[in-house]
């Protein structure tokens, strides 16, 4: 079993689609094992994606993820981090799959609706960036 963290952005929560994204994983062999909303400030959102601190759209995305709440979540399945990647979709919603989030529901590369760990190293950053042990359950 494997866990990832996901992040339903501050455009797919404005847009009232957190049961719908939700349902997605779970009906897909996701469970959630660790559930909150919160609204980062500019500097939670900047550690958060510090990796992506010399690009160019880092100050856009660091404002836009901290422009309202999200909701964070870890996963965990077989081989969560691929399957949550594969329900997702391309970064790029312009490019994501037919049936995917962010083909449905995304409204440019920057606004996409949800975020997804893309290794098992990012993914043991994230999740404890957002959950300490004792907020993520076994059940
Ligand atoms: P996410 O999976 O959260 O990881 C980094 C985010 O940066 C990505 O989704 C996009 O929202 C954003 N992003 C990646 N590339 C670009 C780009 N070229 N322009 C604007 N935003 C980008």
């Amino acid at each position: 079993m494997e866990k990832t963290l996901s992040i339903i952005k501050p455009d797919g929560v404005k847009k009232g689609v957190i049961g719908e994204v939700i349902n997605r994983f779970e009906n897909n062999g996701l469970r959630v094992v660790a559930v909150k909303m919160l609204w980062m400030d500019k500097k939670e959102a900047e550690g958060f994606y510090d990796v992506h601190k010399d690009k160019g759209f880092y100050d856009s995305l660091t404002d836009f993820m901290s422009s309202g709440p999200a909701v964070v979540m870890v996963l965990e399945g077989e081989n969560a981090i691929a399957k949550n990647r594969q329900i997702m979709g391309a970064t790029n919603p312009a490019n994501a799959e037919e049936g995917t989030i962010r083909k449905e529901f995304a409204s440019g590369i920057e606004r996409n609706i949800v975020h997804g760990s893309d290794s098992p190293e990012t993914a043991t950053f994230e999740i404890s960036y957002f959950f300490n042990a004792l907020e993520i359950f076994d059940y």
